[in-house]
């Protein structure tokens, strides 16, 4: 079975009570469960995972090159600065990659309307809260 990477950066351990107003009040896990539902129908895997730490989140892109059909990445704040991890999706080429926000990084403060990770992604989903890791997960599964 084809297996998706689902990554998540800083702080996205916190949702449910961080930021309500903005990220809502559904928790991580409540979003690991609806991608994994979402998975099931669509026949395929996933493996969710969280990290707070830079390195180890280009640690599991180039995992991902190694086991997996594709990423859906909602790298966080990271997503503004780094290129260790805009290097980290090149280095894993051409493995899909499909960019996740949950809020809409362009109608927010002009520092999150630049993304290291959008020049290689495959697309960009944000502003639909955790419907748009659904989404990523049938625009990956419509292109592996
Ligand atoms: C976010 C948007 C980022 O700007 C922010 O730093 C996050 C969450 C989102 O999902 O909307 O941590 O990636």
């Amino acid at each position: 079975m084809k297996t998706i990477f689902v990554l998540n950066g800083p702080n996205l351990n916190m949702l449910g009570k961080r930021e309500p107003g903005i990220y809502g009040t559904e928790t991580l896990d409540g979003v690991a469960a609806d991608c994994r539902k979402a998975a099931g129908s669509l026949g395929i895997d996933v493996d969710f995972r969280q990290s707070n730490h830079e390195g180890i989140l280009v640690d599991w892109i180039q995992e991902a090159g190694e086991k997996a059909q594709g990423i859906v990445l909602n790298a966080g704040a990271y997503t503004h600065t780094s290129i260790a991890i805009h290097d980290a999706i090149r280095s894993v080429a051409p493995l899909p990659v499909v960019e996740v926000h949950l809020s809409n990084i362009h109608a927010r403060e002009p520092f999150r309307h630049v993304s290291k990770v959008a020049p290689h992604a495959l697309g960009m989903i944000c502003g639909f809260g955790p419907l748009g890791y659904t989404l990523a997960l049938q625009a990956l599964a419509a292109r592996i």
